[in-house]
């Protein structure tokens, strides 16, 4: 039985019904988020993108002070459209790292190892195709150099506050004194901004979350009807927390298969599939969740709105 196919019965076949976000990225899911970072009401991107283009040269010297010989670890690197400003503040500096990014994507993998060496000509690169703590430890145990963490985009929202923490004590359990982690999170806001970030008037955010019903009907020889679902985002300001769900239109009976094994799954109509989360951070959860996971801030980098910060911490 594939993971793939095991995690999409399970989640479905549970009440309340879900799917797990990180099987968005798969080619057309990597295309269809490209574009959404460019998108008007997507402001995370552009925030954190004007944090590495102006303040790349401060993060860099704060990286040197600790070591100049190191492994540079992206987890979830995308498309590196931003992390490349950080990548050339430390080359400038004259840095001697390996980049090593992500990704579960392997189309993503595939395409940075052949775009950044056109972008950055002196670049030691090596991509990892797997999860996040599967390939760190798989690195750790390859190499005892120091190493900078990055985990940028708040890719560390699409977990709820427990994982989050699991996730950073687990990071921070691999890594040894003195490394580095820096995260990026994007902050509590005007929940109507964040709201329309997940609900863009060109309905990238729907194609988003409806491509992943589409790659079950590829991968899973599945029969969703993409028109019988539909988008809905919510946000909660108490919780901080921006919720995805597919809703079903309709009555309808969903199968199917991994070759082998056949299921069948019934939805209500208004039935809802839980699809991701994306967590709204405060500067004080940061540092409540910084101390929890055993790392000690170094330093906040915000953007001009202060609407995202970018996150040193080291281990002690
Ligand atoms: C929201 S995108 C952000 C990409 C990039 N960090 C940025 O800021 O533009 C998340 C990326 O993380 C990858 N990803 C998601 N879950 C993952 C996991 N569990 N392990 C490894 N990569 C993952 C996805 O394939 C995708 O490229």
């Amino acid at each position: 039985m594939s993971k793939f196919y095991d995690d999409v019965k399970q989640g479905l076949s549970s009440n309340p019904k879900r799917l797990y976000s990180k099987y968005f990225y798969d080619k057309v899911g990597d295309a269809i988020f490209q574009q959404l970072m460019h998108s008007p009401e997507y402001y995370l991107s552009e925030c954190e993108l004007e944090i590495l283009q102006q303040q790349s040269a401060d993060i860099a010297d704060q990286v040197t002070d600790h070591f100049n010989e190191f492994d540079l670890i992206e987890l979830g690197a995308g498309d590196a459209s931003k992390s490349v400003f950080l990548l050339q503040g430390l080359l400038d500096k004259g840095s001697d790292f390996t980049y090593y990014p992500v990704d579960i994507s392997q189309n993503v993998i595939e395409q940075l190892e052949d775009k950044l060496p056109k972008i950055l000509p002196s670049i030691q690169i090596k991509g990892l195709n797997g999860e996040y703590l599967t390939m760190l430890k798989q690195l750790t145990e390859q190499s005892s150099k120091p190493k900078l963490i990055l985990f940028l985009g708040a890719n560390i929202g699409n977990m709820n506050m427990d994982h989050a923490t699991t996730l950073c004590q687990k990071v921070q359990e691999l890594l040894k004194p003195g490394d580095l982690f820096f995260i990026g999170f994007d902050l509590k806001k005007n929940p109507l901004t964040i709201l329309a970030a997940y609900n863009d008037k060109a309905g990238l955010t729907r194609d988003f979350n409806l491509n992943l019903l589409s790659r079950i009907n590829k991968k899973l020889a599945g029969n969703f009807d993409l028109d019988a679902f539909y988008h809905y985002p919510n946000y909660d300001p108490m919780t901080g927390a921006c919720k995805s769900y597919l809703i079903s239109a309709k009555d309808q009976e969903v199968s199917f298969s991994d070759g082998k094994d056949e299921v069948s799954i019934h939805f209500k109509q208004h039935e809802a599939i839980f699809m991701e989360i994306s967590r709204k951070y405060s500067i004080e959860e940061i540092e409540d969740l910084a101390k929890a996971a055993g790392f000690e801030i170094t330093n906040h980098f915000l953007d001009s709105k202060k609407w995202f910060v970018d996150s040193l911490w080291r281990k002690n």
